[in-house]
């Protein structure tokens, strides 16, 4: 049985840390960190852990620990990936990877030279509407890709840690690498050009402290075979979680995603027709969580290469640089070719 620490017990951390202690065939959570008590004691609780470090190198000491769920900040995977590598320890890191390529580099180096499964948490793609639209892609249901549009709008107000683009990238990383990824994933290609354009429309209280953060951004894409790519990115919307992606071919369209929450519609005279908005990712990618800490287990477990590599996760970054700079130099960008 794999014993798995899950570092950082945030929004994030507790759907792996609840995804492990309810079972993952071939593992078991083991440990967790996390420097904020209340939330630590909290997790422990909850899930019946007393392994519970405030630091991160006494959980790489425990020999209970051999896999760790990085879930911290973004701006920390770099140095807790490295770390964990380092120790030995098989690594499952959320997405955005990281900062900057650069620092993708070190974490891929650090987990080829250690000899350890480096997974990025791209879980869309365990999704099951995600995999049947790549099936149907792969059997030509629609053709020849032509142009992948693809959206993310988050309900909530940013964490705080979020707003310093010089710490997190914004929500080009934080909200739209899924995007990114998917764009990569469904065209079959790479970026070759982008141009963005962003705002901040909804989140005043970041004006004065953060002028360059942004909560809305449209991401423009050329790809290196020729397909044509859109982002869409929002945070604060507050009308609910809506992730969505079309993919037009020369013969056909693909719809992925859904707004509606549950199957129950209301209809009434005052109302007209009323169906509840998904509220959060919690609830629109439960499955794909669960299937994808499974996948991870599989790859410690069992040799797989992991569906989500260092390199996925590189590649986004690099775009997620290329669109903030686009941003700033308000002009389009080329990406070189890593
Ligand atoms: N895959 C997804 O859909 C998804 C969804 C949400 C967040 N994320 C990613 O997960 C990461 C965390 O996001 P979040 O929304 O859970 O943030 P959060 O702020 O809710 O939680 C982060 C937690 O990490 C803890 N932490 C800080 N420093 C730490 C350290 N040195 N060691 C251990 N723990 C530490 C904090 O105390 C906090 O509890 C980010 O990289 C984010 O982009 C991914």
């Amino acid at each position: 049985m794999l014993g798995v620490c899950v570092v950082g017990t945030g929004r994030a951390g507790l759907i792996h840390a609840r995804n492990f202690a309810r079972g993952v065939p071939g593992a078991h959570l083991a440990a967790l960190v996390d420097p904020q008590k209340e939330a630590l004691a909290a997790a422990g609780g909850e899930l019946g852990i007393s392994r519970c470090y405030a630091d991160f190198r006494e959980a790489l000491k425990d020999p209970e620990v051999q896999a760790m769920v990085v879930v911290t900040p973004t701006r920390l995977h770099r140095e807790l990936v490295v770390a964990a590598a380092r120790a030995g320890r098989h690594i499952l890191c959320e997405k955005p990877m990281a900062i900057t390529v650069e620092e993708c580099r070190e974490m891929i180096r650090a987990a080829e030279e250690h000899r350890v499964v480096l997974q990025v948490g791209f879980m869309r793609r365990f999704d099951p509407g995600f995999l049947a639209a790549k099936e149907a892609i792969e059997r030509g249901d629609i053709g020849p890709v032509v142009q992948v549009k693809s959206l993310t709008h988050g309900p909530s107000v940013p964490q705080p840690w979020m707003y310093d683009l010089a710490a997190s990238n914004g929500p080009l990383a934080e909200v739209n690498s899924h995007d990114i990824d998917t764009l990569r994933w469904y065209t079959g290609s790479e970026f070759q050009e982008v141009y963005a354009v962003a705002g901040n429309y909804r989140c005043p209280e970041a004006r004065a402290d953060y002028p360059d953060f942004y909560d809305n951004v449209s991401l423009l894409a050329r790809f290196r075979n020729g397909m044509q790519g859109f982002i869409g990115g929002a945070v604060s919307v507050g009308y609910g979680y809506d992730s969505r992606v079309e993919v037009l071919g020369a013969r056909g369209l693909l719809c992925v995603g859904r707004q509606e929450q549950g199957s129950v519609t209301t209809c009434t005279p005052e109302g007209g027709i009323v169906r509840p908005f998904v509220k959060s990712w919690r609830n629109l990618f439960q499955e794909a969580y669960a299937e994808e800490d499974r996948g991870f287990v599989r790859a410690v477990t069992e040799g797989e290469a992991p569906r989500v590599s260092g390199r996925d996760g590189l590649l986004a970054v690099q775009v997620v640089e290329a669109g903030n700079r686009s941003i700033r130099e308000g002009r389009p960008v080329t990406l070189p070719e890593l």
